[in-house]
């Protein structure tokens, strides 16, 4: 089975089509960014990208993406090379505890994807499914919104 992660063709032979994409990335393809958190499609601690889409890779399986491009935090920047979210994101000091991040810039990058400008409401509502304990949520907007169009 192939599947094309952070731009790059992986064969993923003898392993079970159903195990979780989230165990794929971290322990096959030692892409740690990406976290664990609920393992229930619940708190979006495991966003990725599947074909510019934020999914939850805890529930799906790594059947459902063969072909298919996949991508991880590890995937829009770098730390010589930061994406402008990444940028924002130190800037605006958002990270406290930092686990939820990764996957919190995962559904922020997919949203300035689709929505170059979006308003308060959007903001919110593209994030929802992105759950912060130590309550970021004020800083993750404005974050975003500095890099809006
Ligand atoms: Fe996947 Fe919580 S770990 S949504």
């Amino acid at each position: 089975m192939k599947i094309t992660i952070n731009g790059q063709e992986r064969d993923l032979q003898g392993l079970d089509e159903q195990t979780p994409l989230l165990w794929v990335v971290r322990d096959e393809l030692n892409l740690k960014g990406t976290k664990f958190g609920c393992g229930m499609g619940l708190c979006g601690a495991c966003t990725v990208h599947l074909n510019g889409e934020a999914i939850r890779s805890c529930i799906t399986p790594v059947g459902a993406v063969k072909g298919q491009e996949i991508t991880t935090i590890e995937g829009i920047g770098s730390e010589e090379n930061p994406h402008p979210l990444q940028v924002a994101w130190q800037q605006f000091n958002v990270p406290q505890c930092g686990y939820c991040q990764s996957g919190q810039l995962m559904s922020a990058h997919a949203l300035l994807q689709r929505n170059a400008n979006p308003n308060d409401a959007e903001i919110v509502s593209a994030m929802s499914g992105n759950i912060c304990r130590c309550g970021t949520y004020p800083r993750i907007k404005k974050a975003i919104k500095s890099v809006a169009k």
